[in-house]
C-alpha cells in the first residue's frame, strides 16, 4: 500500500467516525417528563410536552415555535402535566400524536384534533409512524389517566384517558430509550428490560404520584438494571419532593450511570 493510499484510508476512517459520532441521539429536557429527542437521522420527537404552563421550563424555551420542526408528538397519559402543549405542537407541525387508543378517541370527540392526526395504539404493538428506522412500542405503566376538559365558562368535565403508559423508542442506529411516563414500580419492568434492552431509562423520582427516589432505585437495582438512568418528574410542584441526590444515595454503588440533566439542557446519548 502506498503512503497516499494509507493516508486516504485513514482520512476515510476519520470521516466515517466523524459521521458516526454526529449520528447520536440528542435529548433535551424541558422539566417534568417533557423530552425533545432529535434522532441520529434528524427526526424530532416530542414526548409529554408540558412546556408553556410548566413552572420549571426556562422562559426562553416557552415559545413553541423555537422547537423547530417536529415530526412526532407522543403522550404517555391524560394528565395535564403530560398532555401539555401536545395538540398545539401537532397542529403547528402537521405532526401526528402517538397515544393510547381510548385517550385518542377522547381527544377527537372533544374536538381537539382529528382522528387522522392520531396514532392510536396500545401495549406491545410496535409502530413506525415516521418511517422504518424508528420503532415505538407502548409499554405498561402503573399510574392513572384521565382527560380534563375546561369549557368556555371554566367548568371542568372528566373524560376517559385510557390506560397510562410508558414508551420504548428504538432509533435508527438501534439506540433504545425507555420513557417510563408516570409510574410506580411494577414487576414487568423486568420484562421491559429483558425484551427491549433499553440503553437509557428516563424514570420519575418525585414521589406522591409516582415512584419516589427509593422506589426508583429499587426498580433500577432489581428490575431494570439499565446502563444509564435519567431521573425526571421531580421538583416541578411542591408535592414532588424526591431529588436526584436521594436517588443516587438509594442506588448506592450499583453500577448505573445516573445522568442528572439541568432544566432546558440538551445532551448527547449514544
Ligand atoms: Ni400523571
Amino acid at each position: 500500500m502506498t503512503i497516499r493510499k494509507i493516508t486516504c484510508a485513514v482520512a476515510a476512517l476519520a470521516l466515517a467516525f466523524a459521521v458516526h459520532a454526529a449520528e447520536a441521539a440528542e435529548i433535551q429536557w424541558f422539566g417534568q417528563s417533557a423530552l425533545k429527542i432529535t434522532t441520529p437521522g434528524g427526526k424530532v420527537i416530542i414526548v409529554d410536552p408540558f412546556i408553556t404552563k410548566n413552572p420549571k421550563t426556562p422562559k426562553e424555551l416557552k415559545d413553541l415555535k423555537k422547537l423547530g420542526k417536529v415530526d412526532l408528538v407522543m403522550i404517555t397519559h391524560g394528565h395535564g402535566d403530560h398532555v401539555g402543549d401536545s395538540v398545539e405542537i401537532a397542529k403547528m407541525n402537521n405532526a401526528k400524536i402517538v397515544l393510547n387508543a381510548d385517550m385518542g378517541r377522547t381527544f377527537a370527540t372533544l374536538g381537539w384534533i382529528g382522528m387522522k392526526q392520531l396514532v392510536r395504539i396500545n401495549k406491545s404493538g410496535p409502530v413506525k409512524p415516521i418511517g422504518d428506522g424508528i420503532t415505538i412500542t407502548m409499554v405498561r405503566a402503573e399510574h392513572s389517566s384521565e382527560v380534563v376538559y375546561t369549557d368556555d365558562k371554566k367548568k371542568q368535565s372528566m373524560h376517559p384517558g385510557g390506560e397510562p403508559a410508558g414508551y420504548i423508542i428504538k432509533l435508527e442506529d438501534g439506540y433504545t430509550i425507555y420513557h417510563a411516563g408516570d409510574t410506580g414500580v411494577f414487576a414487568d419492568m423486568k420484562f421491559i428490560a429483558e425484551y427491549y434492552k433499553p440503553d437509557v431509562a428516563f424514570l420519575p423520582i418525585g414521589g406522591w404520584f409516582t415512584m419516589d427516589p427509593t422506589h426508583a432505585a429499587y426498580a433500577v437495582k432489581n428490575l431494570l438494571k439499565t446502563k444509564t438512568v435519567v431521573p425526571f418528574h421531580y421538583g416541578t410542584f411542591g408535592l414532588l419532593k424526591g431529588t436526584p441526590a436521594e436517588f443516587k444515595a438509594a442506588l448506592g454503588n450499583f453500577p448505573t450511570n445516573v445522568v442528572v440533566m439541568k432544566l432546558g439542557e440538551t445532551r448527547t446519548f449514544k
